[in-house]
C-alpha cells in the first residue's frame, strides 16, 4: 500500500526543532521556530495561567465531550477581545467565534470553509509569508499565489506593490493579512497603510482572512486589535484567526479560535451550522483544558491584569534584545543592522542568505529558518554574543 510513498522534506520551522534536539554541540540556538523564552533562555509559565490552574485543581471538573464549537464562554471572551467588547457587530450578533486548535487549527477551519463557499476562488498570501500558509491553503484546494510585501531594498514593506497586486486579484480572492508582527519579516503596515488595504479590499469584493497569531506583541493588546476593528467599520464580511500560543505561552495546548464576521445574525447562523461540520468531522470537538485557562484569565479582571502585564514584558524584552543584537553584531564587527530595531513582533529577517543560514546551523549550531528568519525571542544575555560572533563569522567569508 504505501511502497510508493516518497519521502516528504521536513518541516521548514518544526523539522528545525527536531534538528536542533539531536544536535550535540553544548553552544546551540534554537532561533528557528518561533518560541517566546525568558531572559534565562526558559519557556515561561505565565503567572497568570499558573493561578488559573491552580483554580481549576481547587474545583475539579469532570471531562465530557465540549461543544462542537468549543467553551461558550471562550468564544465569548475571544470575541471581545478580538472585536472590543463594546463592538457594534457583536451587538448584531454578527460574529461567530469557534474554538479551535491553535492558530493553524483556526486558519485550518477558516480555508475548509472557505473552500466549500468560494471553490474556485484563490488565495493571496504575502511574499514572503509565513511558510505554513502556503502549505495549509494548498492541502485545502486552493491555488495559493503571492502579493508583494518586502521589499529588500529599503528594508520594509512595499506597500504600493502590495496596493497594485490586491487591486489586480479577481473578485472573490482570499487575502490572507498578517493583522500584526508579520512573520516572517516583522515589518508592518501603518495604519494609512492598512485603510488602503481596506479600499482594495472593499473596491475589488475580496475576501480578507486576517491571521493574528501575535497579538499584544507589537505595541500592546488594544493597538494590535486596532487592525480588526479597522476591517469591523469597513468590510461586511471577513475572517480572523487567532491563537494564544504566544501570548499566553500555552503553545502546547493548541487553543486559539476563528471568528467570522457576517452579514447578519441569520446569515451568521447558517455560516456557524456549516462550520460546526467542518469541525465535527475534522476533530468532533475542541479540547477542554486550554480553552478553559484562557477563558479563566480573560474572565477576571485581576488575572487579565496580570496578563497584560506578563504580555508587555515579554514585548519589552524582545524589544530589548533587538538593540542588544544590533550591538553585538557592531560589537562582533557588522555594522548597518539597526532596521533589526524597526521590525517588531518575535522575529527579524536578518539578510542572510539560505546557504549562510544553512553554515549558521552545520558550523555554529545556530538555528534560524532557510528564508534568514530568526527568533529574537529566543535571544538572552547568555546567547547574544555567540549569536552576534556567528552571523558575523558566516558574513565574512
Ligand atoms: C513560527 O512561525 O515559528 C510559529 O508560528 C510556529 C509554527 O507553528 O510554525
Amino acid at each position: 500500500l504505501f511502497s510508493g510513498v516518497e519521502q516528504a522534506p521536513p518541516d521548514a520551522i518544526l523539522g528545525l526543532t527536531e534538528q536542533f534536539k539531536a544536535d550535540t554541540n553544548p553552544r546551540k540556538v534554537n532561533l528557528g521556530v518561533g518560541v517566546y523564552q525568558d531572559a534565562n533562555g526558559k519557556l515561561p509559565l505565565l503567572r497568570c495561567v499558573e493561578a488559573a490552574e491552580q483554580r481549576m485543581v481547587a474545583t475539579p471538573t469532570a471531562k465530557g465531550y465540549q461543544a462542537i464549537d468549543g467553551l461558550p464562554t471562550y468564544d465569548t471572551e475571544v470575541k471581545e477581545l478580538v472585536f472590543g467588547a463594546g463592538s457594534p457587530l457583536l451587538a448584531a450578533g454578527r460574529v461567530i467565534t469557534a474554538q479551535a486548535l491553535g492558530g493553524t487549527g483556526a486558519l485550518k477551519l477558516g480555508a475548509d470553509l472557505l473552500r466549500q463557499v468560494s471553490p474556485e476562488a484563490k488565495v493571496l498570501i504575502s511574499n514572503p509569508s509565513w511558510e505554513n500558509h502556503q502549505a495549509l491553503f494548498t492541502r485545502a484546494g486552493f491555488t495559493v499565489e503571492k502579493y508583494r510585501y518586502y521589499d529588500a531594498q529599503t528594508k520594509g514593506v512595499d506597500v504600493d506593490g502590495m496596493i497594485a497586486d490586491l487591486r489586480a486579484a479577481a473578485p472573490g480572492t482570499i487575502v490572507v493579512l498578517h493583522a500584526c508582527c508579520h512573520n516572517p519579516t516583522g515589518y508592518d503596515l501603518a495604519p494609512a497603510d492598512w485603510q488602503r488595504v481596506i479600499d482594495a479590499v472593499v473596491d475589488g469584493h475580496l475576501t480578507a482572512f486576517l491571521d493574528m497569531a501575535y497579538q499584544g506583541f507589537a505595541q500592546g493588546i488594544e493597538e494590535d486589535g486596532a487592525v480588526v476593528r479597522a476591517f469591523a467599520e469597513r468590510v461586511g464580511s471577513f475572517l480572523v484567526s487567532t491563537s494564544f500560543s504566544k501570548s499566553f505561552s500555552l503553545y502546547g495546548e493548541r487553543v486559539g479560535a476563528l471568528s467570522v464576521v457576517c452579514a447578519d445574525a441569520a446569515e451568521a447562523a447558517r455560516v456557524l451550522s456549516q462550520l460546526k461540520i467542518v469541525i465535527r468531522t475534522n476533530y468532533s470537538n475542541p479540547p477542554t483544558h486550554g480553552a478553559a485557562i484562557v477563558e479563566t484569565v480573560l474572565g477576571d479582571p485581576e488575572l487579565r491584569a496580570q496578563w497584560v502585564e506578563e504580555l508587555g514584558q515579554m514585548r519589552d524584552r524582545i524589544k530589548q534584545m533587538r538593540t542588544a543584537l544590533v550591538e553585538g553584531l557592531v560589537a562582533a564587527g557588522v555594522q548597518g543592522r539597526e532596521y533589526i530595531t524597526d521590525q517588531v513582533g518575535m522575529f527579524s529577517f536578518s539578510g542572510l542568505t539560505k546557504e549562510q543560514m544553512q553554515r549558521l546551523r552545520s558550523e555554529y549550531a545556530v538555528y534560524g529558518t532557510d528564508t534568514g528568519r530568526i527568533c529574537v525571542a529566543a535571544l538572552n544575555e547568555g546567547n547574544i554574543a555567540y549569536v552576534s560572533e556567528s552571523i558575523a563569522a558566516v558574513l565574512k567569508d
